[in-house]
C-alpha cells in the first residue's frame, strides 16, 4: 500500500488533518489531500503531500480529487457539534452532495477502497432519552429516527456506500464516530465540540481572573468522548479489515455526564467555577455512549485512552491557541 494512492477528503479539518500527518509517519509517499478551504486555513498541511482546494459537492471537483487514487478517506463534511448542527439543517444535508459525488466518481476510477466517516447522530432518538444509558448498538440505528438534518445525512449515505457496495462492487467502509477530540480541533467560532468548548471557557475564565462558566443544558447529560489518536488507529483498521462490511461503533465506552467533563477541565485548570445552566442552548440528546462488542470482536481492540488523558492534552493545547491569539474558527460557507 505505501506506494499507493491514498486520498484523504476534508484533510483541511481535524481529523483529515491528523489522518495526513499519520499516514506520512507510517511512510506513505502518495498521499493527496483535499479541503474546501484555502490552504492557509488548514488545520494542519504538510508541503510534501499533493495539497488540493476542491468543492467537493460537485462531481467534476470529485472526479478531479480522487483521479488514480487506490483509498479514499471521506472525511469532508459540513458540520460542528450542536451548536451548529442544531441551527444548520440544511446545509448539513447538503453534504449529501460530497458522499454521493465521491461515491460516483470512485466508481469510475476503480477505487480499490473507501472509507465514510459516519456518526453516533444516526443512532435512533427514542433510545437516547435516559442519561443512565449503557451503550448503543449498531443496530439501534433502525427503526430510523437519527437527529435531524445533520443524522439523516449521514444515515442516508451510510446506505449509499452499502448499495454502491452490493450493486457496483466498490469495496466501502463506515466507522460511526462518537464525539471526536484532541489537538488541532476546532474550539471556538460556533462549530466547536462540548470538550474544545468547555476547555475554552475554562481557560478564558482562568485568563480573566473571573468566576463564571456557561453550560448548555443542565450538565446532567450524559456522552462517550474518543482522543483522535484512538480515532486515527480505529479508521484505519477499519479502513484495513477484511470483513468490516457494515457500520460500526468506533467510539469511548467510558460515559460522562457534561458536569463531570466539567470537573475534569477545572481540576487540569486548577480552579473551580460558579456553573451557569442555560436551558435553552442546544442540547442534543439526553444520553449516548458506545457500545463496544462488535468492535472488540472484529479488531480485538477498541479505544482506550482515558478522558483525563486526553484532555490534558487539549487543554494544554487550546491554552497555547488562546494565548497565542489564534483562532480555529472552520467556518466555510459555500451555501
Ligand atoms: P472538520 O469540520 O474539522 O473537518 C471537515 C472538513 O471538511 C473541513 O475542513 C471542511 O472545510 C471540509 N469541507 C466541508 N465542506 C467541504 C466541501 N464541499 N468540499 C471539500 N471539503 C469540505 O470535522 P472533523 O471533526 O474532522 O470531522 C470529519 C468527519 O468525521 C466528518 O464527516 C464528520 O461528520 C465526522 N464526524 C466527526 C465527529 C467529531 O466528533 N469530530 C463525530 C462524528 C462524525
Ligand atoms: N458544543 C457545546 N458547547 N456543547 C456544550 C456546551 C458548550 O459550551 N456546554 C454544554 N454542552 C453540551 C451540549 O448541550 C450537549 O448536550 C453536549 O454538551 C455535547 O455537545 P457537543 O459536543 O456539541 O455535541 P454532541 O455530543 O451532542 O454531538 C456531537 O457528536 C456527534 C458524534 O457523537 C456532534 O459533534 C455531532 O456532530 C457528532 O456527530
Amino acid at each position: 500500500m505505501k506506494d499507493k494512492l491514498i486520498v484523504v477528503c476534508g484533510a483541511g479539518g481535524f481529523i483529515g488533518g491528523h489522518l495526513v500527518a499519520d499516514l506520512i509517519r507510517q511512510g506513505h509517499t502518495r498521499i493527496r489531500a483535499v479541503d474546501l478551504k484555502p490552504l492557509d486555513r488548514w488545520y494542519q498541511r504538510f508541503d510534501d503531500v499533493e495539497n488540493l482546494t476542491l468543492d467537493l459537492q460537485g462531481l467534476a471537483a470529485c472526479r478531479t480529487a480522487v483521479k488514480d487514487a487506490a483509498w479514499v478517506y471521506n472525511l469532508a463534511a459540513d458540520m460542528g457539534g450542536m451548536g451548529f448542527i442544531e441551527n444548520n439543517k440544511a446545509l448539513c444535508m447538503l453534504t449529501v452532495l460530497i458522499n454521493t459525488h465521491l461515491l460516483q466518481a470512485a466508481r469510475e476510477v476503480g477505487v480499490e477502497r473507501f472509507f465514510y466517516s459516519s456518526s453516533a447522530c444516526v443512532y435512533a432518538h427514542d433510545k437516547q432519552t435516559d442519561p443512565t444509558i449503557t451503550g448503543l448498538r449498531e443496530e439501534d440505528a433502525y427503526p430510523a429516527m437519527p437527529e435531524d438534518g445533520y443524522g439523516w445525512e449521514k444515515l442516508f449515505s451510510e446506505r449509499m456506500c452499502r448499495h454502491f457496495t452490493e450493486d457496483f462492487g466498490l469495496l466501502t467502509r463506515v466507522a460511526r464516530y462518537h464525539n471526536v477530540y484532541g489537538p488541532h480541533g476546532t474550539f471556538d467560532g460556533g462549530r466547536e465540540k462540548a470538550p474544545a468548548a468547555i476547555c475554552r471557557k475554562v481557560i478564558n475564565a482562568k485568563l480573566a481572573g473571573t468566576n463564571d462558566i456557561e453550560i448548555w443544558g443542565s450538565g446532567e447529560q450524559t456522552r462517550s468522548f474518543m482522543f483522535i489518536d484512538d480515532c486515527l488507529q480505529g479508521t484505519q483498521a477499519i479502513m484495513r479489515s477484511a470483513d468490516i462490511t457494515f457500520p460500526i461503533n468506533l467510539g469511548s465506552e467510558e460515559k460522562v455526564s457534561i458536569n463531570q467533563l466539567v470537573d475534569i477541565v477545572e481540576s487540569i485548570a486548577g480552579i473551580e467555577l460558579k456553573r451557569n445552566y442555560n436551558l435553552d442552548a442546544p442540547k442534543g440528546v439526553n444520553g449516548r455512549n458506545s457500545e463496544n462488542t462488535l468492535i472488540r470482536k472484529m479488531l480485538g481492540w477498541e479505544p482506550s485512552i482515558s478522558l483525563r488523558t486526553g484532555m490534558e492534552k487539549t487543554y494544554a493545547w487550546i491554552y497555547d491557541q488562546i494565548k497565542s491569539g489564534a483562532s480555529k474558527d472552520s467556518v466555510v460557507n459555500i451555501a
